[in-house]
């Protein structure tokens, strides 16, 4: 299963930005592909995509420097490559490149080239791409995490807090989560219409509503869920993305809430989050913290660690060594996991291993700016994951995922479990242990 070239092409993300995608054949013509995507809440410790910032063209965006660098470079390194190889395959792209942040082959053009590998070696062995990146060991149906209401980076700060979720926490099977979040989407959307506060649609599909301050979505996720006909905190519960490091200014090290013209301490702001989740039924918290607010992380975990799930996402950013320092300043229970934060397949896979290792939870996710690729369904099922992060209930790029876990469910069969929002309740008992030690090595 040697491959015999390499290619590559510029196509467009959701938000119609530039985007990388390789294609690998091999010499039994067989041929997969591997599509970037791009978010816009980026965290300062990612690995950095590559961009030809050239203002005439795509105002900067374009990717063809990216491209050229996948012909150039990667193509000649790996013609002749078994494909099955993908361990050896990621770690001579990592060595090829040589710099911390893939900065200099580009994040994109690595990714795709590494993602395409994964989907063409899974073709050629006529195994579905789960079943290949897991070694026949995933079952695990992900429990969704779905957008009713973005804010943020994403809508031009209609709130400030990013991504109000919903979990469909009674929901006894993978088609029962698809339900309850149609009804309560499509009630969340009845009610704003009702309250004349619709403004928009956010970048990953979910409402963009006219409210005076962040608590008041809360309580429109209780209303809604209520409206939908469901019990809140039993059927359905909230889960948030404060993106807090979008909020954080390092120099007075205050958090501020545009919307609502106030700034807080960390200390106030990790009070702040502590009253909501004693107000509403909020099962999990991602990003609560700043990137760089180690203390105010852990402040907000020793109080919360043991009830709700804590993910990091730019806190960690996919990356072993951030996810180990969290791991051992138990500062959360959870991880964000997203392929372009760290910029290949196989470090992906060795960051899902470390925080099940550590008896977190890998929370599988999307971008802002994202493709139509279901890469990220299969990675769910495939390392056990148990949750999946793909924005909101609307749009071809964030259904594709959805749809793609029911393709998976029927092709698994009998085999497919779900365990559903039982993944949350063992992270929050598991919480109230003390620090974890790790194994030296991942
Ligand atoms: P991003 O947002 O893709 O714009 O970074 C997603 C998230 O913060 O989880
Ligand atoms: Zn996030």
């Amino acid at each position: 299963m040697k491959i015999r070239s390499v290619n590559a092409y510029q196509v467009y993300d959701s938000r119609g930005t530039p985007t990388v995608e390789a294609e690998i054949e091999l010499e039994g013509g067989e041929r997969g592909h591997g599509m970037v995507p791009s978010g816009a809440s980026t965290g300062q410790f990612e690995a950095l995509e590559l961009r030809d910032a050239d203002p005439s063209r795509f105002r900067g965006k374009s990717v063809f420097k990216a491209i050229a660098n996948i012909y150039c470079e990667i193509a000649p390194a790996l013609v002749g490559w078994d494909v099955r190889d993908q361990s050896g395959l990621d770690r001579k792209l990592i060595e090829l490149d040589g710099t911390p942040t893939k900065s200099r082959l580009g994040a994109n053009a690595i990714l795709a080239v590494s993602m395409a590998a994964a989907a063409t070696a899974a073709l050629a062995q006529r195994r579905p791409l789960y079943d290949c990146l897991g070694q026949g060991r995933g079952t695990l149906l992900p429990l969704p995490e779905i957008q009713i209401v973005g804010g943020g980076a994403h809508a031009h700060w209609r709130t400030d807090v990013q991504d109000f979720l919903l979990v469909a926490t009674g929901a006894k099977s993978f088609q029962e989560v698809m339900e309850i979040t149609f009804n309560v989407h499509r009630a969340a959307g009845d009610l704003m219409a009702k309250r004349g506060t619709l403004y928009g649609v956010a970048d990953e599909g979910g409402y963009w509503p006219e409210f005076s301050t962040n608590e008041a979505v809360l309580q429109f996720m209780t209303d809604a869920i209520l409206y939908a006909g469901y019990t809140p905190g039993r059927d359905a519960a909230i889960s948030l993305d404060i993106a807090a490091s979008d909020l954080y200014d390092p120099q007075t090290q205050r958090y501020s809430f545009r919307l609502e013209d106030r700034s807080f301490t960390s200390a106030q702001f990790a009070d702040l989050q502590i009253g909501w989740c004693e107000r509403y039924p909020i099962v999990s918290i991602e990003d609560p913290m700043a990137d760089t607010d180690w203390d105010g992380w852990s402040a907000i975990a020793s109080a919360l660690r043991h009830r709700i799930q804590l993910i990091g996402d730019d806190l960690f950013t996919t990356n072993l060594e951030r996810i180990r320092t969290g791991i051992e300043r138990n500062v959360a229970n959870a991880v964000l996991i997203k392929l372009n934060q760290i910029g290949t397949v196989t470090e992906t896979l060795a960051a899902i291993d470390m925080t099940q290792q550590a008896g977190w939870n890998p929370v599988v996710s999307a971008r802002s700016g994202e493709t139509e690729d279901g890469f990220i369904s299969h990675l769910a099922v495939a390392t056990n994951a148990g949750q999946l992060k793909v924005g909101s209930f609307v749009r071809g790029e964030r259904m594709s995922k959805w749809n793609e876990v029911l393709r998976i469910e029927r092709d698994l069969g009998p085999n497919a479990r779900f365990i559903g929002s039982s993944i949350l309740e063992r992270i929050a008992k598991s919480g109230a242990q003390g620090p974890i030690e790790l194994p030296l090595e991942p």
